[in-house]
């Protein structure tokens, strides 16, 4: 085998990564895969449950990856490996494709389905996909997924897509095959990302800037698992959007986006189509025109290299998503009010929840130096809390996904 890590960048998923999902492929199908393409997870720095309204997201992407292998089927079907799952699914990827409940294979199929739908044939292919992105976690997992699979077939069909249409065609296979209409933020930041940056998005526009970020120089980002996962996590994501997509309509607009910014849903709930917002619309979208300003201004701090305001942003921008949009939970507060509470001489210098909400990952931006001490911190006043512990780890940014040798 030949594993190799990217030769263009400098990070990417880890040797071992490759190898084991080749190895597992090699074992399953009797031969070894042909190409290979990996994509990262992300956090999101900032800007949360502003892409569906055509606002403002700071991503970036994470040291954690999915590594997809593969190469022609030789049956007539083809055959999708989850290494880590141990299941297998199978399909034929040149009929009509349509989603098997709860299955993983769903964001494979989805993909080709659209690749399909665009007039590229997919033909009957052998797979093995592998992850290091936890699922469910507020770290776009499925975005990571998808991204990988259409990086793969890029590869294998040697077509290649502007990154905004690829980012489009994985969000259309993520509504279609999994369900969830999520925005574009985690596949773009998936394709896009920049070793050491954060990437401002423009989600009306899809227009992208990375932003150097110097981790690990004298900051870090720390991330906090705490292994939540709710249910109502999806259900409450369409309800939060329906509301968001109601309130903008009841202002004549049609995304929230298009709202002067200046207005405050609070102090003018008749608007001039002649409809009261209700109570939670009002909320709903004070979050999402305050949290696009927030996101404008850290980009701002974070050009200027002014990490306390970055800091203080992301403390307001938790507060407001756990009052105004109400997408916290309790483990997520927990984590965030105890980096609050160490603040003042910890190194600690802003929290917030990131991704969907009602559990996952919360983000602690902090000094470098003081890492080892806010983890311990962090890890006692959780498990006293909870009695259990949150998984805490560090990441450098990383950049976007690509193909890899195998
Ligand atoms: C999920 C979605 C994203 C975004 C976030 C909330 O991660 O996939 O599109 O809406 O929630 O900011």
């Amino acid at each position: 085998m030949n594993a190799s890590r990217p030769t263009l960048e400098t990070d990417g998923p880890p040797a071992e990564q490759i190898q084991s999902v080749v190895a597992a492929f090699t074992k399953h199908f009797g031969r070894q895969p042909n190409f290979g393409a990996a994509a990262p997870g992300r956090v999101n720095i900032i800007g949360e449950h502003t892409d569906y309204n055509d606002g403002f997201v700071l991503p970036m992407a994470i040291d954690r990856w999915t590594v997809v292998v593969g190469d022609h089927a030789l049956a007539d079907r083809s055959t999708f490996l989850a290494v880590d799952l141990k299941e297998t699914a199978h399909c034929d990827l040149r009929g009509e494709l349509s989603p098997i409940e709860g299955n993983f294979a769903n964001y494979l199929m989805g993909v080709a389905d659209q690749f399909n739908k665009r007039a590229i044939k997919v033909p009957n292919l052998d797979i093995a996909i592998t992850t290091s992105v936890s699922i469910g976690a507020g770290l776009a997992s499925s975005a990571a997924m998808e991204v990988a699979m259409a990086t793969l077939l890029e590869v294998l069909l040697k077509k290649s897509f502007d990154p905004v249409e690829k980012a489009k065609l994985c969000q259309k296979a993520e509504h279609e095959f999994v369900g969830t209409p999520c925005g574009i933020m985690d596949m773009l930041i998936a394709i896009k990302a920049k070793s050491d940056h954060a990437l401002l998005i423009d989600c009306q526009t899809n227009a992208t800037e990375p932003i150097p970020l110097p981790l690990d120089k004298d900051v870090s980002i720390l991330i906090a698992d705490t292994h939540v996962r709710h249910d109502l996590a999806q259900s409450e994501y369409v309800n939060r959007r329906q509301t968001c997509e109601d309130a903008a309509r009841k202002l004549g607009y049609e995304t929230l986006r298009q709202v002067e910014s200046d207005y405050e849903p609070a102090v003018n709930k008749i608007t001039t189509t002649g409809q009261a917002l209700t109570e939670e619309e009002v909320l709903c979208a004070t979050h999402v025109l305050n949290e696009n300003k927030r996101v404008q201004s850290a980009a701002n701090a974070l050009r200027k290299g002014e990490m306390e305001t970055v800091g203080q942003l992301m403390f307001d921008s938790h507060t407001s998503l756990k009052e105004l949009f109400k997408v916290s939970c309790e483990e997520l507060d927990v984590i965030v009010d105890t980096a609050a509470k160490l603040r003042a001489d910890s190194g600690v210098l802003g929290a917030r929840m990131t991704g969907g909400g009602f559990g996952g990952c919360a983000i602690i931006l902090c000094n470098t130096q003081s890492v080892d001490k806010i983890s311990v911190d962090l890890l006692e006043a959780f498990v006293e809390q909870f009695d259990y512990l949150p998984t805490l780890f560090t990441t450098p940014a990383v950049g976007g996904a690509r193909s890899i040798g195998v």
